[in-house]
């Protein structure tokens, strides 16, 4: 079966709305640690998947799914060690006051729950989120979805407010006083709640604002933004579907960053190595209230091999010291994405954290004019010369970077290399 006949069949069966990366579709078939190959027998150095987290088909991490898997899967309504294991782990991981966790299977299903649960502990229902935010699919979490979800645009129980960015500021506002200007929309966010007649339950947001741009947060927002919701009533759920797990280097969670502890916390994308797994890691009060409340129950959610996946998935963090790998060949590579901004004018702004970084094109420096077209462009270039990376932002022109976390300095040279020739090609 070769491509052009595949993506033909996908068309017919999925339709065209089912998203596909690439001008032209990528066929893989075949994934080891950082690199991923083609039907052709092409490699790509990966440099866009967070998901295979400790690396594509990790052999200790395929060992854990097919040994559980041949010993016995069932569902968390029966007693195991494994799942009991893995929650004392991870649990262990995180500050005392986050003492339990629900297991579910996606990102999605894991932020449904955190607003299921704030909403019930107290008692209300407005939701504040970024006004460039992207937390799943269910209904109840596309109405969170400022970015591009229909359910975002019509909802009244959820308000945002401007996406925290240091590079695209307020009115030149800087440092202590542009964080002032965002925890002011915040506020504002609360106010209009308070109008409304609905009271509110929390903020959402991913502390690395991954999908806003891997923003440069101005410093004593997010603790400042925090306080006020909890002085309102809300509660703090960060989202650490695609920031947790060490991907940024110097602490488990992206929230540990900052100075605010949240009460909620919800996990994906990484937390299995690709196999089916999420969490919400909440404080037992909550956790409890919300059990009393209702039932919550997940056929899937943390059974035996899921366990057994994302328990693997910690030794080998642990094993291979990939939080330091992140941090070392994470300053690695921003290094030498600054050097590129030097040389090329059209990086207008680079951001790095750990194992994740945003390279912002802009036409001009001084207008910052969004050059998406050929961030776009760029992207192509970087396939067809054998690294996979991505874009987002509101103006998807900024190059986003979160490779596997076994990524070497070999791998970043190549990215650096590639990079340079392909703004060269631009
Ligand atoms: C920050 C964040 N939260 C939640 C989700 C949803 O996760 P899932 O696709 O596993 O439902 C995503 C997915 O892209 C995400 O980026």
């Amino acid at each position: 079966m070769n491509t052009e006949q595949l993506l033909a069949r996908r068309y017919r069966l999925l339709g065209k709305s089912a998203p596909l990366f690439y001008e032209r579709p990528l066929h893989l078939v075949r994934g080891e640690g950082v690199w991923l190959w083609d039907a052709e027998g092409k490699r790509y150095l990966d440099v866009y998947n967070n998901v295979p987290h400790v690396g594509h088909c990790h052999p200790h991490v395929v060992g854990a799914i097919s040994a559980q898997a041949a010993t016995l899967n069932t569902h968390t309504r029966y007693l195991h060690e494994t799942i009991v294991n893995y929650a004392e782990r991870l649990t262990a991981k995180f500050d005392d006051s986050l003492s339990r966790v629900i297991f579910a299977c996606t990102g999605s299903e894991a932020n449904e729950v955190a607003l299921r649960m704030a909403r019930q502990f107290t008692g209300g229902q407005g939701i504040i989120v970024t006004d460039l935010a992207y937390h799943g699919n269910t209904e109840a979490v596309a109405e969170t979805g400022t970015a591009f979800m229909p359910e975002a645009r019509t909802t009244r129980r959820v308000r945002s407010f401007p996406i925290p960015d240091s590079y695209r500021g307020i009115h030149g506002l800087q440092g202590a006083a542009l964080a002032d200007a965002y925890a002011d929309a915040v506020q504002s966010a609360i106010d209009a709640f308070a109008a409304d007649g609905i009271k509110l339950a929390g903020i959402l947001i991913c502390p690395d604002f991954a999908n806003e741009g891997l923003l440069n947060v101005p410093q004593g927002f997010v603790e400042k933004a925090v306080r006020r919701v909890r002085a309102a009533g809300g509660v703090y759920i960060a989202d650490e579907v695609q920031g947790g797990f060490g991907r940024t280097g110097k602490h488990w969670w992206s929230h540990q960053w900052y100075a605010a502890t949240p009460d909620i916390v919800t996990l994906g994308k990484p937390m299995g190595n690709g196999h089916p797994i999420s969490g919400v890691v909440a404080r037992a009060d909550m956790v409890e209230q919300f059990g009393a409340w209702g039932m919550y129950f997940n056929t899937f959610g943390g059974n035996p091999v899921s366990c057994a996946a994302a328990m693997a998935v910690l030794d080998v963090l642990e094993r291979e010291n990939l939080l330091d790998n992140a941090t070392g060949v994470g300053a690695y590579v921003a290094a030498g994405l600054r050097r590129l901004q030097r040389k090329h004018a059209i990086i207008g702004d680079v951001r790095d954290k750990g194992l994740f970084f945003a390279v912002e094109l802009v036409r001009d420096i001084g207008s910052k004019e969004a050059a998406d077209t050929e961030a776009d462009r760029l992207i192509n270039l970087m396939r067809d010369r054998g690294v996979l990376i991505s874009r987002v932002g509101r103006y998807d022109n900024i190059l986003k970077m979160r490779p596997p976390m076994p990524f070497s300095r070999d791998n970043a040279d190549q990215l650096l290399q590639t990079l340079d020739e392909c703004l060269a090609a631009l």
